[in-house]
């Protein structure tokens, strides 16, 4: 179906399934649960797996295909699959690979739902977790155990943008013979491919940047084909598959990612810039401003400095809310990597049942405010920022 040999651009854009017989451009939406077979032989042979065959949409679809396929090629992956949302690609990719007794080693600072399965559903099937410092990746070997089996991390990190090096993550789960999981989300295939590091596997909310427009949810998870066939077995009998409608949709945005994020980072760069050299602001942290405390390791690892900037605003958890009332052009939400700009203020909202202590251990300071830059005019987002700081 499609050429690794071409640039990604172009794999993302053409990358397609096979033209039916209407000859359409752009390829049409399977919206079918499930497909026929010619007789009782086809049907048999396809269940046995003798044959590569749609069978039932939860198990694969022409659209799913389309996109796993692209994500795959994108990633430098040998194989994938893909889900209803990022929180079932993390889910079903522990859960397919896990057993009672076995050991998690994960950065500290992960996504909150990811950070709620390793505390509180994963022991209920006896899967400890031990978290490393983000800032001391020294320390990471302090914590593998006989019984560690994954070593998972994000980066940049959700929503502190703290970077880890991926090669030296690497590097450990080679020695220790560990499976590493990178969640790629904030990078998206474009500005980092995890797996040129040494990851096993990749794992992607498609609802962010992949999709762009904040429109579907979506997940994916790319890698070692012995994985992903574990990872395939589990999530036919589980039923967590993305839809194909979904897989349309995030299959076409995947076209426009590379445009998308050229100028995603063009301006959160700028907006880091202002935000750097605001008198309110005591800290701006974006991986391609020097001031980054793991700047080299960032220029290193990732293209492109990513959509996300994180910073402190002066006057803790009361300047925050404030922040957000003032705000006029971007959005309050929840989600990111949407066209629209968004800002969040973690320790008065997602993270408010957390301590101060619990907080911290995770780099979310009480003045801590996100913001995922989006396409609008930059000056026009810069400016509600500066009315709202003032
Ligand atoms: C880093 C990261 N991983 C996973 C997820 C979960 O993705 P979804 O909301 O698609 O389930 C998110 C969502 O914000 C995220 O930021």
């Amino acid at each position: 179906m499609s050429n690794q040999n071409l640039g990604l651009e172009t794999q993302a854009i053409r990358t397609q399934l096979e033209r039916t017989q209407y000859l359409e451009h752009s390829v049409p939406l399977y919206l079918t649960s499930s497909f026929i077979f010619e007789d009782a032989e086809d049907m048999r042979a396809s269940f046995a797996e003798e044959k590569e065959r749609n069978i039932y949409s939860r198990f694969s679809n022409p659209n799913t295909f389309e996109f796993v396929e692209k994500i795959c090629l994108m990633e430098g992956a040998e194989d994938g699959y893909a889900f209803a949302t990022g929180m079932a690609a993390v889910y079903s990719t522990f859960a397919a690979l896990l057993n009672s007794g076995d050991h998690i080693v994960s950065a500290s600072s992960v996504f909150g739902s990811t950070h709620t399965l390793f505390t509180k559903y994963f022991p209920k099937w006896n899967i400890t977790t031990s978290y490393f410092d983000v800032n001391k990746p020294e320390t990471i070997e302090n914590f593998i155990q006989p019984n560690t089996k994954i070593l998972y991390a994000e980066s940049p990190t959700n929503p502190a943008v703290d970077i880890l090096d991926l090669e030296l993550l690497g590097k450990i789960a080679k020695k220790h013979n560990l499976i590493l999981i990178i969640d790629n989300c904030f990078a998206t295939p474009y500005i980092q491919n995890p797996i040129q590091f040494g990851a096993d596997l990749v794992i992607h909310s498609a609802t962010k940047l992949i999709d762009g427009q904040g429109r579907v949810l979506g997940g994916v998870t790319v890698g070692r084909s012995d994985l992903i066939r574990e990872i395939y077995l589990f999530s036919r009998n589980t039923g967590p598959a993305l839809s194909p409608f979904n897989a349309w949709v995030l299959s076409k945005s995947l076209e426009t990612l590379p445009v998308r994020i050229e100028k995603h980072c063009e301006n959160a760069l700028k907006v880091a810039e202002f935000l750097e050299n605001h008198p309110n602001v005591a800290s701006v942290k974006y991986p391609f401003l020097k001031s980054h405390l793991q700047y080299e390791v960032a220029k290193r690892q990732m293209k492109l400095g990513g959509n996300i900037v994180a910073f402190e605003i002066k006057g803790g958890i009361e300047s925050g809310r404030k922040f957000l009332d003032k705000i006029k052009l971007c959005s309050l939400s929840a989600n990111l990597g949407d066209t629209r700009s968004i800002v969040t203020h973690p320790a008065s909202t997602t993270h408010s049942k957390l301590t101060e202590e619990e907080r911290l251990a995770v780099s979310i300071t009480d003045g801590l405010v996100r913001v995922s830059v989006g396409l609008e005019t930059v000056q026009d987002v810069i400016n509600d920022l500066k009315q709202a700081l003032e």
